[in-house]
């Protein structure tokens, strides 16, 4: 995801910028660029890649003396990540950066290009500077020039743009995306994408609103909401760097649960256009051929893949089967040309996953991953990827990830649907409108956060936790049992509701503790004799439904959403912050938990 820093001031602003960038680096990142607006002279300089070519660039650039700067890393959306395509975009005499997406960018391209303007990169932000210099064009101040481009502009963003027309001036705007201004006690101004660059160089900080815009020069700070002129209400910024990395969150895992809706919004951006799927990455990939789908993974992947797989089935029409990829990989497979092979990693260096993708390469099947971090392995190893844009995951255990993975093999399904003919436009449309939902789904509820910190409590002891749930909520149990485990050291099971009675049942008595995943869209009826099963033989029953259940000795009601995709993401994220919540009271460090790793690349 992209990240933002400003800079107006005294100090050496390449210096600055750079250490902020590499502040924001944890969001990932695959390009950068900083400018520099100093005695009315604009530097500027961009390097795909790491930080580190951007710092090999600028390393004979110095600004000494009042100026200003601004920096940016990008995480490819609109284009792909090129130098050109990096941040920030120039016209005749300004320079932009910006994070988000400017949803109306092709109507306001295609009429600046019909006025001539010459476009060099790909990305939507670069609208942004020609339509600001558009309004410099016709006589209008800096400032109603930058409020009518703001206004012209539809989507999310935050944006900071500099020009030579107010060479002490950094004109800002926010809108669903972060973006934080701050100022210390020697009149120095800071922008942000999060506190992290500032800490240690801001005293005092303000989170704009959303729908605010305005400018900062070492006379004034301006800030509007409409044409209303607000009162920015600065805060101290805590002195902690590795607080501010977290945003004030106890721990990188509820930090990234919390951050699942925005990064569900990242996963979605350019993918859906007009009720039907774009997946950039497939085009020319050929599904003719294929009359199969195999899915390798392990772990909290392997529960992606396990969800999907019902997505598959049931809205492809096509068939797939899932295999733990370290089974996978010694079982002498039976290998069809015919089949389409699906890895799924969050990190792409999995060891036994890479290896089951070898394998399949050497088969000679068409290959297809699904990943979390570009330029890894796995990308590079397979024929095509869609890449689940949820940033860079710091708790081992996988939260966002995990989210956007699923969401990815959602819009997958979807696409390989519509590309067999298997779905009516009805069904699609429909689902579509439930997937446009989801990150408002993913938005954590602090109510039900609030209860179950105090639930938590009750949950420290006895023998063990039963995970059930039934079609896609069997997955999601297993997923649920996995969080609790690795992170609580307490043991927990993820199982099919139905099958409690073929054996786990026996273990039944007050002490086994029963998270019973009730949605009210998929086999209510099923789920909720199951559970009566396991009540009856004193099962401490955790229910989680939008309907209420009378038998339930604790009971998180959920929002009574009509797709049961939309059910699957809000029970997810009460699992995850059960997990958590568990895990803190019992004094474990939830971020780095006993004996597990990130990223495993031993098999
Ligand atoms: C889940 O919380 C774990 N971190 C683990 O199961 C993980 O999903 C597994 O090791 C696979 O990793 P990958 O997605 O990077 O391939």
């Amino acid at each position: 995801m992209c990240g933002i820093v400003g800079y107006i001031g005294k100090r050496e602003k390449r210096e600055f910028l750079l250490d902020g960038l590499r502040e924001l680096e944890y969001r990932g990142y695959d390009s950068a660029g900083i400018a520099v607006l100093h005695q009315n002279e604009i530097n500027y300089f961009k390097a795909g890649g790491k930080l580190d070519n951007l710092i090999e660039k600028t390393k004979d650039f110095r600004s000494i003396g009042f100026g200003l700067g601004i920096a940016h890393t990008r995480w490819a959306t609109h284009g792909k990540p090129t130098e050109i395509n990096a941040h920030p975009h120039w016209g005749e005499f300004s320079f932009v950066i910006h994070n988000g997406i400017i949803e109306n960018y092709m109507e306001i391209k295609k009429e600046l290009q019909s006025e001539g303007v010459v476009f060099l990169s790909q990305t939507d932000s670069e609208v942004i500077v020609h339509l600001f210099e558009k309004f410099i064009s016709q006589n209008l101040t800096p400032q109603i020039a930058f409020e009518k481009t703001v206004q012209s502009l539809k989507g999310a963003f935050a944006v900071l743009l500099i020009s030579k027309v107010a060479s002490e001036t950094i004109f800002f705007a926010k809108n669903a995306v972060p973006l934080i201004l701050g100022k210390s006690s020697i009149d120095e101004i800071f922008f942000g994408s999060s506190d992290a660059p500032l800490i240690g160089f801001a005293d005092e900080v303000t989170y704009l609103e959303d729908g605010t815009y305005g400018w900062a020069n070492k006379e004034e700070i301006q800030i509007y909401k409409g044409s209303q002129k607000l009162k920015p209400v600065f805060k101290p910024l805590n002195t902690s760097k590795i607080y501010a990395q977290k945003d004030g969150f106890r721990f990188f895992m509820e930090k990234e649960i919390y951050e699942q809706s925005a990064v569900a919004s990242e996963t979605l951006m350019g993918r859906i256009k007009d009720d039907k799927v774009f997946l950039e990455e497939l085009n020319g990939y050929d599904f003719n051929d294929i009359d199969e789908i195999k899915i390798c993974a392990c772990g909290t992947s392997y529960h992606a893949a396990l969800t999907s797989s019902y997505l598959f089935e049931r809205l492809a029409k096509i068939r797939c089967s899932v295999e733990i990829a370290s089974e996978f990989r010694y079982k002498e497979p039976l290998l069809d040309k015919k089949t389409l092979f699906l890895v799924i990693s969050q990190s792409g260096e999995t060891a036994d996953t890479l290896e089951a993708l070898k394998m399949a390469k050497r088969a000679g099947l068409k290959t297809l991953s699904i990943c979390n971090v570009d330029n890894s392995s796995i990308v590079r190893l397979s024929d095509a990827t869609i890449l689940t844009r949820a940033g860079i995951e710091k708790g081992v255990a996988s939260t966002k990830a995990f989210a956007t993975q699923v969401l990815s093999l959602w819009l997958l399904a979807l696409h390989v649907a519509k590309f067999n003919n298997n779905i009516s436009d009805e069904k699609c449309t429909s689902e579509i409108k439930a997937i446009r939902g989801i990150p408002a789904v993913l938005k954590v509820d602090e109510e039900i956060h609030e209860k179950l910190h105090r639930l938590s409590k009750r949950y420290l002891h006895g023998h063990g936790f039963f995970f059930i749930g039934r079609d896609i909520f069997f997955p999601l149990a297993l997923e649920g049992a996995l969080k609790l485990k690795e992170i609580s050291y307490l043991h927990a099971e993820g199982y099919p509701a139905g099958e409690m009675k073929h054996g786990p049942i026996a273990l039944a008595d007050s002490t086994l503790f029963t998270v019973a995943l009730m949605p009210q869209n998929m086999l209510y009826d099923k789920t909720k004799s199951n559970v009566e099963e396991l009540s009856a033989r004193d099962a401490t029953i955790l229910a989680i439904s939008p309907k209420e259940f009378v038998l339930a000795d604790d009971f998180i009601k959920t929002q009574p959403y009509e797709h049961p995709m939309s059910e699957f993401f809000e029970m997810m994220v009460i699992t995850q912050l059960l997990a958590l919540e568990i895990s803190i009271r019992l004094g474990n460090d939830v971020d780095m938990p006993r004996n597990l790793a990130k990223s495993v690349t031993v098999e």
